[in-house]
């Protein structure tokens, strides 16, 4: 038996999902933007999915736009809004010193373009404090991009408070919304933000589809240019399968949003306390409250985090280090260095992020087999010292 830990890197595809697409792909090959049946047919699946991701966030759908993930959409916000205010004079971004790559890199990539870049540092709950933003927004800010919810700790971000703070300097305000779409309930209204990212892959989805919503009247700039799709906002013919699937995701996420997640909070509580129990020497990571339900961090004194990956591995548990993206690194994590932790917590951390199809069962098994293992490899550290 496999167990599948680490839902926040991607999820496995709903089968509901698999089965939409497969029809979509054999049967509605036609163009979206072509005018006959077959374009027409492919264009209704557009039409639907984009329904069932406004409905999902709060959103009218002739808002929202489909990309080629999280990654695109996060670049999409940055730098189609960075290009729109240019002429303004306004050349200043911020974001949070935990966003993902997708939003740090970008923002690097501006810089070496003249760009002025502000990362917003944390304390140790993980939680950007409102007043931060408050002391480094200036005249000339254009965006400030902070993620809802952290895709290694589970922390989430006081978004509303946070999108006041700048609209009332007349910045703009994207938020990464990967982590917390299908998690949590998110509402762009509440919210009230004027850019939000979110990605399949993360919610029993495909992988390589997402989308930007853009809050109507926002500047922003097309960064894919070509014909006319996506409202002159993103060229090149639509993933039409892809996001059939994403749309089947959005709508079946809705329905169960609610009891999965209290589901996997009770579970995803219950693996926690009873690690911090049975394993001395280990500490979660940032504040506990708020989280999204299915994510911990946990440091493991005396362990490297990989050695416990692998060894996790091996009896057939699979958790991660962090984030996908920088795993294989062995970097320590920018969050929890961010956060200030000492690099014995930073080093000796893994993510454990549930979702779908975890049972209770799954987390006896792993409460069952991580003590000898940590003792095991505590016992070679100190050998090989
Ligand atoms: C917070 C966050 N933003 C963006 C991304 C990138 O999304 P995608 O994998 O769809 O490009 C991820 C995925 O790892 C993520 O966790």
């Amino acid at each position: 038996m496999r167990i599948y830990f680490d839902h926040n890197a991607t999820t496995p595809v709903d089968p509901a999902v698999v089965e939409t697409m497969t029809a979509v792909l054999r049967d509605d090959y036609g163009n979206a933007s072509s005018v006959h049946h077959f374009g027409q047919q492919a264009k209704a699946r557009l039409d639907d999915a984009r329904s069932a991701v406004g409905t999902l966030i709060g959103a009218e759908a002739s808002e929202l736009v489909f990309t080629g993930g999280g990654t695109e959409a996060d670049n999409f916000a940055i730098r189609g809004v960075a290009e729109a205010l240019e002429p303004t004079g306004r050349r200043h971004l911020i974001a949070s010193a935990i966003e993902h790559e997708a939003v740090l890199n970008t923002l690097k990539a501006l810089a070496r373009r003249g760009w002025r870049t502000t990362l917003l540092p944390l304390d140790a709950s993980g939680i950007v404090d409102p007043e931060r933003l408050e002391g480094v927004l200036t005249d000339d800010t254009a965006l400030v991009s902070v993620m809802h919810a952290n895709n290694e700790i589970g922390t989430i971000q006081p978004i509303a408070e946070l999108a006041r703070i700048a609209h009332a300097r007349g910045t703009l305000f994207h938020t990464d919304a990967v982590q917390s779409v299908a998690k949590i309930p998110v509402d762009v209204a509440a919210l009230g933000v004027d850019l939000l990212s979110l990605s399949a892959h993360k919610f029993n989805g495909p992988k390589g589809v997402g989308a930007l919503w853009i809050k109507r009247g926002t500047r922003i700039t097309a960064t894919m240019t070509g014909g006319k799709h996506e409202r002159n906002r993103r060229a090149g013919t639509e993933n039409v399968p892809a996001i059939a699937g994403l749309g089947v995701a959005a709508a079946r996420a809705r329905t169960k949003l609610a009891a999965e997640g209290q589901r996997l909070a009770a579970l995803r509580d219950r693996l926690e306390r009873s690690v911090i129990e049975r394993v001395p020497g280990t500490a979660v990571n940032g504040a506990p409250e708020p989280r999204v339900p299915n994510t911990t961090n946990i440091s493991v004194d005396g362990v490297e985090a990989e050695s416990l990956l692998i060894a996790l591995d091996l009896e057939g548990i699979a958790v991660s280090t962090g984030s996908a993206c920088s795993s294989g690194t062995l970097e320590p994590s920018h969050v929890l260095r961010a956060m200030g932790l000492p690099s014995h917590r930073t080093q000796n951390s893994i993510r454990i992020s549930l979702g779908a199809g975890n049972t209770d069962a799954e987390v006896d098994l792993f409460l069952e087999k991580l003590p000898g293992i940590v003792t095991k490899l505590r016992s070679l550290t100190r050998v090989a010292r």
